[in-house]
């Protein structure tokens, strides 16, 4: 039985996707939930959504100065789901440094930093439990995915070493590995493919791609105190499609 009553959880990326189911189901699980993002429209509609008390904070997260009014306007929380990310197609040939740093910018330096200033400004409750929404590509790369693959490694060894750091306050910190989930980002990467590469890869999925909700709810587990004696550790979340990778 999972339950958030009683917890105050921050959701970024909360105004669409993934961060948009989080935030419902967190609310719908008790929680009072503080949602962010960047459009303002978008965060009003998903907070009219949500069961619970809830507060929404308009910020760009690759904008230091922004994360730090984040952090300050933010309440003390016991969980946080980093949502937030980019994915951009760059073959390898074709990266420059500017590429790198916009897709590391949201995909990782904003965790550290969110991560740091919420610590220094003492807004996580002891005991919190962190969420990062990482991609099976940080294991398994596709071609075209060298920088967001690695972007999403290097969130998964962050998330290791705040798991180690922060213990000794009970805060826990664990990854959520996902494949093909259907959201804008997976509209996106269904525009670079052709047909017959789409129903290839849609194929290759024992139990089709995933939806929102389904992530919601690893998510969710992740937070409550059912998972209380998880840390470090990364959760796939893919169909089955490694099932076909792994001969
Ligand atoms: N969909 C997939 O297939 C899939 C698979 C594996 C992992 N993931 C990961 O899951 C997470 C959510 O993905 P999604 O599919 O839900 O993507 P999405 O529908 O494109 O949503 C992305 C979210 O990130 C926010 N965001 C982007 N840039 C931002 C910035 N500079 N500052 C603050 N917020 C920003 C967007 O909000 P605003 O536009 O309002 O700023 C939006 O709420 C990402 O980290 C992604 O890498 C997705």
């Amino acid at each position: 039985m999972i339950d958030l009553k009683g917890k105050t959880i921050l959701v970024t990326g909360a105004s669409a996707g993934i961060g948009a189911a989080v935030a419902k189901l967190c609310s719908d699980l008790g929680a009072k939930v503080c949602i962010t993002g960047r459009n303002m429209d978008r965060l009003s509609e998903v907070s009219k959504q949500l069961s619970n008390e809830s507060e929404f904070f308009q910020a760009d997260l690759t904008l230091e100065k922004e994360i730090d009014n984040l952090v300050k306007a933010l309440p003390c929380i016991d969980g946080w789901v980093h949502c937030a990310g980019i994915i951009e197609p760059f073959p390898i040939k074709f990266i420059q440094s500017k590429h790198i740093k916009s897709m590391f910018t949201i995909n990782f330096d904003s965790a550290c930093l969110l991560t740091s200033k919420l610590m220094q400004l003492k807004k996580i409750n002891s005991s919190a439990s962190f969420v990062f929404i990482s991609s099976i590509s940080a294991q398994h790369p596709y071609k075209g995915g060298s920088l967001y693959a690695a972007s999403k490694a290097a969130l998964e060894s962050f998330s290791r070493s705040i798991a180690l750091e922060f213990s000794s306050k009970g805060v826990r910190s664990n990854c959520i590995s996902a494949a093909l989930v259907e959201t804008e980002m997976f509209e996106k990467t269904k525009n670079a493919l052709s047909e017959t590469e789409l129903l290839g890869i849609l194929s290759s999925y024992p139990l089709g791609i995933g939806k929102p909700m389904d992530v919601a709810h690893a998510s969710a587990f992740l937070l409550s105190n059912q998972s209380s004696w998880m840390t470090g550790t990364n959760i796939t979340l893919d169909g089955g499609l490694l099932l076909n990778t792994k001969k």
